[in-house]
């Protein structure tokens, strides 16, 4: 029998309908929300690119079961900017070509949001230490780290304008 699950995606509530309790909020985003910019690589929190924020927190979100997020805020990729109005982090990765084939990049810009809200201005071993649970197979480290640097700057000047 289906049992019903309440919380918010994006600024926006969700009710689901699911058999199994025990289903991974990744499968829900993408299954239930076609929501299908967090993906798929390991399925066993080693890689990082099903990378949300959960109540402003980065989460592994393929195995983390949907019955646990009663009453919680869920951003995924979808939710920090848009084609028209690209959040400053993502501006940063075109700008620097921050990427290769792209499948890791959501879950890093979700590990690099998350860090940039709380701390404006990282260093490079701190964002380097955020964004050790993500894995990027084609080695865009250098690229990444530069974009992220980038888009700290591009916050603090907005925040001083
Ligand atoms: S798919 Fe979740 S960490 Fe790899
Ligand atoms: S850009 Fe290909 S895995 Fe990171």
């Amino acid at each position: 029998m289906s049992q019903r699950f309440d919380f918010s995606v994006n600024g926006k509530p969700v009710s689901v309908a699911l058999d199994n309790e025990a289903t991974p909020l990744l499968n829900v985003l993408r299954n239930e929300l076609g929501l299908m910019g967090t993906r798929f690589g390991c399925g066993l929190e080693q890689c990082g690119c099903c990378m949300v924020l959960i109540d402003g927190e980065p989460v592994k979100s393929c195995n983390r079961d949907v019955s646990t997020l009663a009453g919680k805020t869920v951003t995924t990729i979808e939710g920090i900017g848009s084609h028209e109005r690209p959040h400053p982090l993502q501006q940063a990765f075109l700008d620097e070509q921050a990427g290769q084939c792209g499948y890791c990049l959501a879950g890093i810009l979700i590990s690099a949001k998350a860090l940039l809200e709380k701390n404006p201005s990282p260093t490079r071993k701190e964002i380097a230490l955020a964004l050790d649970g993500n894995i990027c197979r084609c080695g865009s480290h250098n690229r990444i780290m530069r974009a992220v640097e980038k888009a700290a700057a591009v916050m603090r000047a907005g925040e001083r304008a």
